[in-house]
């Protein structure tokens, strides 16, 4: 188990993403129904965020409802969105005082009312905040944030805004609702699944993915600092050779 103490700091990731899964299965060990588990991965969020802002990283991004989350039973699904209201309106007292500016991505408009205005309201309570920027991914999936960008640059094409030819990485980074946060370095996903389920699939093309069994609420402070420990062992290569890299640094 890794402590605080064995972190470089001099090393750390800018920016780690993190897909919370596993709550269900973890109520069910609990011998509770699912809600129970989300209930209890809230105190995992809590912590990992105050892990985040300690060893001095500056984008947290947490992969909280997907778009196919949508399709789960309505009990689940109203929970959930219970939930979430519940949380960001008790939190953002917290996240004043630790600095923390939170942030969202994805079809908000989709989210209920009252949880579209409660998650507006705490983003706007918390904007002035500089010291970790906590991005929720809320409604989110990657093929209808890509998708959106492609209709965002089509419609700019069609204006005479731009040519086809200007289309770059540049110009489709700033059409995602990521656009102005940079690529995350380190990818966790927790449950023992190895997969993305649509999560910033253009964002991880050269992030480093680190899956762990445990289920998002067993995830604590020291397996957050396991991860980018281990994230600090790995050499990152972008296409080049390990001789290169050595030279360079
Ligand atoms: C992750 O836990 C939370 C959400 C997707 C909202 P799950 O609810 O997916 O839990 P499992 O994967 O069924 O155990
Ligand atoms: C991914 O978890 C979405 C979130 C963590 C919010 P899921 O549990 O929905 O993923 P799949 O469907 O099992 O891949
Ligand atoms: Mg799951």
């Amino acid at each position: 188990m890794a402590a605080i103490s064995d972190i470089d700091k001099t090393k750390l990731p800018n920016h780690v993403a993190i897909i919370m899964d596993g709550n269900g299965r973890w109520a069910k060990q609990h011998g509770k129904e699912r809600i129970f588990g989300h209930q209890n991965g809230v105190a995992s969020v809590r912590e990992v965020t105050e892990a985040a802002a300690e060893i001095g990283i500056n984008y947290l991004t947490l992969y909280a409802f997907s778009t196919e989350n949508w399709n789960r039973p309505k009990d689940e699904v109203d929970a959930l969105m219970g939930l979430l209201v519940s949380t960001i309106h008790k939190e953002v007292p917290t996240l004043n005082k630790n600095q923390i500016r939170l942030n969202a991505i994805g079809n908000l408009k989709s989210l209920p009312e009252n949880c579209y205005n409660e998650l507006m309201d705490a983003i706007s309570q918390t904007s002035k905040n500089t010291r970790l920027t906590l991005v929720l991914a809320l409604s989110y999936s990657s093929k209808w944030e890509i998708i959106d960008a492609v209709k965002q640059i089509a419609e700019k094409v069609k204006k005479n805004e731009i040519s086809i030819n200007d289309i770059d990485e540049k110009i489709f980074e700033s059409t995602l609702c990521t656009s102005g946060i940079p690529d995350p370095e380190l990818l966790i996903r927790t449950s023992g699944e190895q997969r993305i389920s649509n999560f910033l699939l253009w964002q991880i093309a050269y992030s480093e993915l680190y899956f762990t069994e445990k289920f998002w609420p067993d995830f604590h402070k020291e397996d957050f600092f396991d991860a980018i420990l281990d994230f600090q062992n790995r050499e990152r290569r972008f296409g080049k050779t390990s001789e290169q890299i050595k030279v360079e640094n």
